[in-house]
């Protein structure tokens, strides 16, 4: 089974034409119906309508009709509905209640942005010359989506359904509570983390480099101090560079630079991670509201209203 690329989320909010706002500012284009694009990876963000936030879809990009017909096969043999139509297969993890749905379509080739020239000990990348970082005007557009985090009530079942049945990649564990998955050469493309609800914990887009994640938050902190959640920092898991801000329905949105590639399999060992390797390499100590987000008692509140 051969999953090549994280295409697009939904995501649903209940105050829509303000969170389409948000993203427009952090750097992502509208091209209408509610969807908008990265520079390099096209339509990834489609915000929709939705009484509390919550990741309503992720699409997957695959190779063949043979991988829906695989998945189709792991889907049944697990007990999960499925739904076929053409070249798309969609199934709902029922706890989350995000929709998978594995697409065949073409694979994002990025054309590969020329490397920030940095100087360091006895090496002079650049020299009589300031740094690209505080040259740049541009404003930061993300190239593509990274990945999604989701939490779940149910960890086992949403491991059986994105690994087993859809063949998602294990890349890392955070011990007793949380996996790391990819669908394509990222370490993740989706990390799946025990809660005590099911919610959606943040989307991440990939910028440039360093100084792409510094500009772009600091531009989006200049008027708006309140959306800072946290960084700068640095991951163990992925070793990317983030920095963590909050839209206005309360979703997390995450800029990243220089993730961790994993193109063959065999060369990369996952590890579980324990303490707070699972979270972080350097950066400021988290805050709470980053691992228990302030909206988590009302999002359960209306979790247990609308089951009941
Ligand atoms: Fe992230």
């Amino acid at each position: 089974m051969t999953l090549h690329r994280l295409s697009s989320v939904s995501v649903g909010v209940p105050n829509v034409t303000e969170t389409i706002a948000y993203y427009r500012e952090f750097g992502l284009t509208s091209v209408g119906e509610g969807w908008l694009s990265t520079r390099d990876g096209g339509r990834q963000l489609h915000i929709v309508h939705s009484p509390t936030r919550r990741l309503v879809e992720m699409i997957i990009g695959v190779d063949s009709a043979d991988d829906l017909d695989g998945a189709a096969a792991a889907l049944a043999r697990a007990g999960f509905a499925h739904h076929r139509e053409g070249h798309r297969l969609s199934a709902v993890e029922k706890t989350t209640g995000v929709r998978a749905t594995l697409q065949v379509e073409p694979h994002l080739t990025q054309r590969p942005v020329v490397a920030t020239p940095y100087n360091g000990p006895g090496r002079y990348e650049r020299q009589a010359q300031r740094a690209p970082g505080v040259l740049r005007t541009e404003r930061v557009m993300p190239r593509k989506l990274g990945h999604a985090v989701i939490g779940t009530s149910d960890f086992g079942q949403a491991r059986l359904f994105f690994t087993d049945c859809l063949g998602f990649k294990v890349s890392d564990h955070i011990k007793d509570a949380g996996i790391f998955l990819r669908c394509s050469n990222d370490h993740h493309n989706l990390l799946v983390l025990a809660a005590p609800l099911s919610f959606l914990h943040h989307t991440s887009w990939q910028v440039d480099d360093i100084d792409d994640v510094g500009r772009g938050a600091y531009t989006m902190l200049e008027h708006h101090p309140e959306r800072h959640v946290w960084g700068l920092g640095r991951h163990y898991a992925g070793s990317n560079f983030f920095w963590y801000l909050k839209d206005p329905a309360g979703n997390f949105s995450e800029y990243y630079s220089d993730m961790d590639c994993i193109v063959e399999d065999q060369l990369w060992a996952p590890e579980v991670l324990e303490g707070a390797k699972g979270l972080f390499s350097w950066g400021p100590p988290p805050p709470p509201s980053f691992l228990h987000p302030d909206d988590l008692a009302d999002l359960m509140t209306s979790s247990h209203a609308t089951s009941s």
